[in-house]
């Protein structure tokens, strides 16, 4: 039986080139998807851009260009990023493709026939930045509660039945106390929903740029309600009983990663669609939160834009990767410093995993010819709280992967570094070589063992460094699952080891 696990970024507005926000949630869901896959999981990891609405709108009419030269340019530059950033996303999804307008339209279908939709006109407050409505006293000294400017706007509009869904939103929260992680934000959508909820306006007649709403194409989608569908759209929907559908949205785990300030459109207008069009809601939305650079907001108009392909010219990609996941807990807002970064590559990756692998490595290069030695020889007590340790590694790191505690999986790496570290000091191969060769051999063992479990549980961070590490401890590529971080699956001594290259090189400023 198969196990499906259906994992989304955000779609990204095309307003902007990619920054550091958008890198962050997508090496996020890169490493939980990937490790999901070594778990043994059918894995659909999707991203994509946002293309609609008035914000983009105004962005091409700012650049000179049609809006679909303009949506065509951008989302190209995020696709890029898709491999800039080695993601292994199985879809890449544009609102602007047919197979989306369809589905949107369908969704609208859907409210529709419930009841859920009905005609009246809108007068209140809107933000172009934030895409979103606000109420009078939701405003702070006349600005969004985002800081965001808002205009007012006065026309007739599709509304969607929120209200109606106040109650039943919260004995869902209640039914589900996994659906809104971390538990903070749990409590804070409960109480904005306990608050009341007004209707939605949902349509928008002062502007062309969206998808037509089925029989009133004066009216274009709310942007919102328009995006939120594209994690139906890969899917196949309008279509749920594909098989697609039916593995993935009804069988699967299903999880939208997403940052803090998008939440309340993915915990409360979400689900009162999807439980309005009759679709099951998504099993998790995770919130992480937001970096700032050297202590500072980012902003462009600050001009302190973090560009992700920057910091892999500098740093390096897996390099890169590492910091964002292991810096701070998901979930808490994070500082860039170039300080911080530089840190972590020399204490944790050049120090902790490199020496470790390059101090074992070429011991077996130059003192076992290059073999796995042999691990009958010589095993003494002192091994085994290490051997336990090290294949204990994957049953600790596989329930923080699945509360997505991306940096306490990187520290249980650590620990384990650590610990081989202070075992090879200990030990001291070096001398054994001239008093006890066996002995030297099964520490030597033991050590290229901690090495394989550790390149095994890294690579949903770093994969290119953890494939050349597997490599270089001659695990085969069908050998590196989750399962194989096991003793069952132990190196078989005598086998040959390509000579060894340094993987996680020291940062030198
Ligand atoms: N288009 C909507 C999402 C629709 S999903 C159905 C959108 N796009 S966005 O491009 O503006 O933002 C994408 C993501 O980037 C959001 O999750 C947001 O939280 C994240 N970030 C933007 N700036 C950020 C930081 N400075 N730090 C971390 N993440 C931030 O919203």
């Amino acid at each position: 039986m198969s196990r499906y696990f259906y994992i989304t970024t955000p779609i990204y507005y095309v307003n902007d080139k990619p920054h550091i926000g958008h890198a962050y949630t997508s090496i996020a869901c890169d490493a939980l998807a990937r490790f999901k896959r070594l778990d043994g999981y059918d894995v659909h990891f999707l991203t994509g851009t946002d293309e609609h609405g008035q914000k983009v709108e105004k962005s091409a009419i700012t650049a000179g260009v049609t809006p679909q030269e303009f949506v065509d340019m951008v989302s190209e530059s995020f696709r890029e990023l898709t491999e800039e950033l080695n993601l292994s996303n199985d879809g890449f999804i544009r609102t602007t493709e047919p197979r989306h307008i369809m589905a949107a339209q369908a969704m609208w279908d859907a409210l529709i026939a419930q009841g859920d939709i009905y005609l009246g006109s809108y007068a209140g407050w809107y933000s172009v930045r934030d895409e979103a409505f606000y109420a009078e006293d939701e405003l702070v000294n006349g600005f969004a509660p985002t800081g965001a400017p808002v205009e007012w706007v006065e026309e007739p509009s599709y509304f969607f039945r929120l209200s109606a869904w106040q109650e039943r939103l919260l004995a869902f929260y209640e039914a589900n106390p996994d659906f809104i992680q971390p538990e903070g934000r749990r409590n804070e959508v409960i109480s904005f929903v306990k608050g009341g909820l007004h209707d939605l306006s949902v349509s928008r007649t002062t502007f062309g740029w969206g998808v037509p709403v089925p029989n009133a194409p004066e009216h274009v989608m709310y942007v919102w309600l328009d995006a939120l569908t594209n994690y139906l759209t890969e899917l196949g929907y309008p279509d749920m009983h594909n098989p697609t559908f039916t593995n993935f949205w009804r069988s699967g785990e299903t999880i939208h990663v997403v940052g803090k300030d998008i939440l309340r459109f993915h915990t409360v207008y979400w689900p009162a669609f999807l439980m309005s069009a009759g679709v099951p809601v998504v099993d998790r939305v995770f919130a992480h939160g937001w970096w700032t650079n050297e202590g500072q907001k980012i902003s462009k108009s600050i001009g302190n834009v973090i560009k992700p392909v920057q910091l892999v010219e500098t740093y390096g990609l897996d390099a890169t990767r590492y910091f964002l996941l292991r810096e701070v807990p998901f979930g808490n807002d994070g500082n860039f410093s170039s300080m911080a970064m530089v840190q972590r590559i020399n204490s944790e990756l050049a120090n902790t995993l490199g020496n470790l692998a390059q101090r074992t490595l070429a011991m077996v290069q130059k003192h076992v010819g290059g073999c796995v030695p042999s691990n009958t020889a010589r095993i003494e007590a002192v091994d085994a709280p290490i051997e336990a340790a090290i294949y204990d590694l994957i049953n600790k790191v596989r329930p923080a992967m699945e509360g997505l505690k991306f940096h306490y999986a990187l520290e249980l790496m650590m620990e384990l570094g650590r610990l081989l570290n202070e075992y090879i000091d200990a030990q001291a191969p070096w001398n054994l070589r001239k008093t006890d060769v066996p002995r030297m051999e099964a520490v030597l063992y033991v050590l290229m063992e901690g090495l394989r479990c550790l390149g095994i549980c890294l690579q949903p961070f770093v994969p290119r460094a953890a494939s050349l590490w597997l490599e270089q401890l001659g695990v085969a590529e069908d050998a590196r699952l989750c399962i194989h971080a096991s003793a069952q699956y132990r190196l078989h001594s005598g086998a040959t080891v390509p000579e060894p290259q340094p993987i996680f090189p020291r940062f030198e400023v």
